[in-house]
């Protein structure tokens, strides 16, 4: 299994470029808004709007596939053809990018590719992307203002209702770890942020964006990194692995990364407003009690909502 990918040719990386601190809530108003970076569709109309799907890059409905475990159907959605603020609801579903990771899961699904390949096929994807942009969120695979950041992942935070440690999984550039130091010191929660990420590129960019941190950076794959230590929150996507491998990724976090009585966030994904929630419901089939959920709507569309679960571990 592979721990890291490093599948990139970096022919620019201004780390200095990357530091620009902007959590708080408290922002000036009148900030310009951040200029979009278009990361994967660099000259889509769409992604001067699209946001980010919370990381879905291959959040579907399942089928049978031909090995008889679920396998995803990327397209399973009935195409939408409207737009709003320029993007269809398969775009915002599926997330960015998305056309171009269904081909790799399919590869996968065939047999064709095995989980190293996978992971080192979407990294070139989005490690070259993130690392090309220059502003802190584009970095993470956010596209948009701040204040859509803070309304995108800051509802998240509600699961952690303790100050103890936090695990960012696939932390990027580290952006999150620092929002989520700043937004919960605001409830008045103290956390201790940790990140691991697979690019290695990208861990080396979140730990000169955040040397005090640095050494709570690791590089390693998520669904086989075992820590030395344990942490009180570990906050994921569930598209960090094929498809059919979630079930092991939850498996493996819960058993070897989160500590016990602590928590196990998952999200933030999009999912179509009014829908029965689907990710929640797939990973409750698993066998995993899930203990609580959120849900914000999304800021442009309201075809749209944003939602996040948690599953604990017991003490
Ligand atoms: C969309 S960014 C998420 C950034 C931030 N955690 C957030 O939620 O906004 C996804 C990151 O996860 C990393 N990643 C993907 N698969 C991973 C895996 N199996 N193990 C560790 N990191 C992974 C990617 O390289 C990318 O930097």
């Amino acid at each position: 299994m592979l721990d890291s990918v490093s599948p990139l040719t970096i022919t620019r990386l201004d780390l200095a470029q990357g530091g620009t601190y902007e959590c708080p809530s408290h922002r000036p108003r009148g900030e310009m808004l951040a200029r979009v970076v278009s990361l994967i569709f660099s000259d889509s109309r769409r992604a001067r709007d699209a946001g980010d799907a919370g990381g879905q890059h291959a959040v579907a409905s399942t089928s049978r596939s031909p090995r008889g475990r679920p396998a995803p159907t990327l397209n399973a959605m009935a195409p939408q053809e409207e737009r709003v603020g320029e993007s269809t609801l398969n775009e915002r579903i599926l997330g960015r990018g998305w056309e171009l990771i269904q081909p790799i899961e399919a590869a996968y699904e065939r047999g064709e590719i095995d989980a190293g390949e996978w992971h080192a096929r979407i990294g070139a994807i989005i490690g070259r992307a993130y690392l090309a942009a220059t502003d802190p969120r584009a970095q993470s695979g956010f596209s948009g203002s701040t204040e859509d950041w803070e309304r995108a992942r800051g509802f998240i935070f509600a699961a952690v209702n303790r100050d103890g440690t936090f695990l960012d999984v696939g932390c990027a550039n580290g952006h999150l770890m620092e929002c989520a130091v700043a937004w919960l010191a605001e409830a008045g929660v103290m956390i201790e942020p940790y990140g691991v990420e697979i690019v290695p590129e990208l861990a080396a960019l979140a730990r000169q964006r955040l040397p005090h941190w640095a050494e709570g950076i690791s590089i390693g794959n998520a669904l086989t990194w075992t820590p030395d230590r344990q942490f009180d929150f570990v906050h994921t996507g569930l598209e960090y692995v094929p498809a059919r491998l979630r079930a092991r990724l939850v498996a493996h976090l819960l058993e070897h990364v989160v500590a016990p009585g602590g928590r196990l966030i998952v999200g933030a994904h999009s999912e179509a407003a009014g829908s029965p929630p689907r990710l929640k419901a797939e990973v409750a089939s698993w066998g995993f009690a899930v203990a609580g959920a959120v849900e914000v709507p999304h800021a442009r569309d309201h075809r749209v909502v944003r939602r996040a679960f948690w599953l604990e571990k017991p003490s």
